[in-house]
């Protein structure tokens, strides 16, 4: 018996052990390699996905728990084949260095630019608490958060 998940709107079903935590599963068993598994404490937000439209580090969430659950990553987070506003907006305020806490950035931004268009600095903020990032700074990142609420 197989775990069933839709991930990036693909209905796949996972023959991992049910323990096995789901950012393993999309990595290994369905090559999404974009959610990164660096703290596996849910301390980083580098393996960030969203889980039933809720941002959610990944590394913490047994396989079997996310049965029958809808699983958006970062590869899924495209618009129409292009940037999203979010992923346009860090780009244009090179809002990246080594890349490592992008993917997991780009989905707590995406989740917070399509829930709260009214969303303040501090609220960018507060949505970032749990993505650490250890070499472009904040600054950047919440300036291309607040372009892309203007744009989006
Ligand atoms: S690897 Fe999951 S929060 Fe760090
Ligand atoms: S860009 Fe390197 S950790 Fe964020």
């Amino acid at each position: 018996m197989g775990i069933d998940l839709t991930v990036n709107g693909d209905h796949l079903t996972s023959t991992s052990d049910p323990v096995t935590p789901l950012v393993d599963v999309l990595r290994e068993e369905f090559h999404l390699t974009g959610a990164k598994p660096v703290c596996r404490e849910g301390f980083c937000g580098a393996c960030m996905v969203l889980i039933d439209g809720d941002p959610t580090p990944s590394c913490l969430v047994p396989a079997a728990l996310a049965n029958g659950c809808d699983i958006r990553t970062v590869e899924g987070l495209a618009a129409n084949g292009g940037l999203n506003p979010i992923q346009a907006a860090l780009e244009a305020c090179d809002a990246v260095q080594c890349g490592m806490c992008f993917p997991g950035m780009v989905v707590s931004l995406t989740h917070l630019v399509s829930t709260r268009p009214d969303a303040t600095r501090e609220d960018i903020r507060a949505a970032l608490t749990g993505n650490i990032c250890r070499c472009t700074g904040y600054e950047r990142i919440i300036e291309a958060a607040l372009l892309a609420l203007a744009t989006a």
